[in-house]
């Protein structure tokens, strides 16, 4: 294996075996920084995901005036004052490649009385805001950006909201979480209901730090005005992060792998449904629960797969694991096909058409359509991929390299900053092999 800043090449196949913990799960990482300034009181955050997402989300957080201090090791002190105390930001607010960011605090600053103007990287700023922007609108907020507010950049004149019913036209946990963190500052009772269920780790953390929200049903959640309490959290392990390694130890022949300290959210661990009906051998073994999350091991051992369709309601929980389950899926034997999957076009590269390419320069039979994916199984052979600046993409080329006898090259390797810093380091450390 051989990087330079921008590139991985690496030679396979190498079994990869050991126990590791991935980073921080990113998306509970941004929620317990936002969670922490909006409460008041001190709390603490260790296993923070170091990745450059997370980090635009902490400075944003100093720029609307929360203290924030690293005094220790891998540990972060948060000083909530309650947003009442948040101040207006003095310049503009650059989330870059990162959609949580941006979705999450356009609604948490649509209820702040002052000018905020959020923008991010050339692949933030041609991702759909409407779904945000729109129903922020129904709510009091005055809100405007590129084509009337569907694109950022995003400036939002916050104030007074007064909560209502919102019908959501896609299944998107950062628009449900924009609209309860303006829900928690409107009047009256802000109720979001989903076409299908996203995942809901706003619902349960909020829930845990005494928040007054409910669960109407699977597909509903109501909020009214509160405040949560400050807190002390172990951020557990990215599941999203994780299923990169258990696709690598499932394809690759000799491979005995386990990911501790996982978060093992339903909503979060589709893909290990998705790996088990293709006949994947992995166990998962719950050990306990952290802010009503539970958390807990992955255990893998290599073996033969088959192909399987995923598709309707399951799309949600596998949301960011489909590059890596299309890798899984160019290994098995017989057709794999993703269907509903739409929103991977939106994502931070059009995932239906990157993972398409990727997997097209590895010798692998693909067809795609405006919401489908379909892969043909087959054999990988060693090529040249580009991740089109995309974390996930880039990863899912580094697993498929690592299961193909033959040089590949990865360009676009930097992008794993996004969300894995640590990945080359992981790699070679479960691989036997030099970083
Ligand atoms: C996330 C929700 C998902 C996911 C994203 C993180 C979150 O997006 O793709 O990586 O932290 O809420 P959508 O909610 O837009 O589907």
């Amino acid at each position: 294996m051989s990087t330079d800043a921008d590139e991985l090449v690496l030679a396979g196949p190498r079994p990869l075996r050991g126990r590791l913990h991935v980073p921080g799960d990113k998306g509970m990482s941004h929620r317990a920084l936002l969670f922490a300034a909006m409460a008041e009181g001190r709390s603490r955050v260790t296993g923070l995901a170091g990745g450059e997402d997370v980090g635009r989300t902490r400075t944003v957080l100093r720029q609307l005036g929360v203290e924030v201090s690293a005094v220790e090791p891998g540990a972060l002190v948060i000083d909530g004052t309650g947003v009442d105390a948040f101040t207006e930001p003095g310049g503009i607010v650059d989330c870059g490649n990162s959609g949580t960011s941006i979705r999450l605090l356009t609604g948490l600053l649509a209820g702040r009385p002052f000018l905020s103007i959020l923008t991010g990287d050339e692949s933030l700023v041609e991702r759909p805001m409407a779904r945000v922007v729109e129903p922020l609108r129904t709510m009091g907020a005055h809100l405007d950006g590129r084509a009337g507010g569907s694109l950022p950049p995003l400036v939002v004149r916050g104030g007074d909201l007064v909560g209502c019913v919102h019908h959501l036209g896609v299944a998107s946990a950062q628009v449900k979480t924009a609209l309860l963190l303006a829900g928690l500052q409107a009047t009256g009772t802000t109720e979001v209901v989903e076409p299908a269920p996203s995942r809901d780790h706003t619902e349960r953390m909020l829930t845990a730090l005494g928040a007054p929200l409910a669960r109407v049903d699977e597909r509903a959640v109501r909020v009214t005005a509160g405040v949560p309490s400050p807190f002390e959290f172990a951020v557990p392990g990215d599941p999203s992060s994780a299923a990169f390694w258990v696709v690598a130890a499932a394809i690759t022949p000799g491979s005995e792998l386990v990911v501790e300290d996982v978060a093992l959210n339903p909503a979060r661990i589709g893909f290990v449904d998705v790996l088990l009906r293709m006949g994947a051998a992995v166990e998962v073994v719950t050990t306990g629960e952290r802010l009503g999350e539970p958390v807990g091991e992955l255990r893998v051992t290599s073996g033969a797969l088959h192909g399987t369709t995923v598709e309707g309601a399951e799309i949600p929980s596998v949301i960011d694991e489909i590059p890596i389950l299309a890798v899984a899926a160019a290994c098995a034997e017989g057709v794999t096909a993703f269907r509903d999957a739409a929103e991977l076009r939106a994502k931070e590269s059009d995932r239906i058409a990157t993972v398409a390419e990727l997997l097209t320069r590895l010798g692998v039979g693909v067809e795609q359509t405006d919401d489908q994916l379909v892969v043909h199984g087959g054999r990988l052979q060693p090529g040249d991929v580009d991740s089109h600046g995309d974390h996930r993409i880039a990863m899912a080329g580094a697993v498929a390299a690592g299961a193909i006898s033959g040089e590949t090259r990865v360009r676009g390797w930097r992008s794993v900053a996004t969300s894995y810093p640590e990945f080359t380091a992981d790699l070679a450390a479960l691989t036997g092999e030099r970083a």
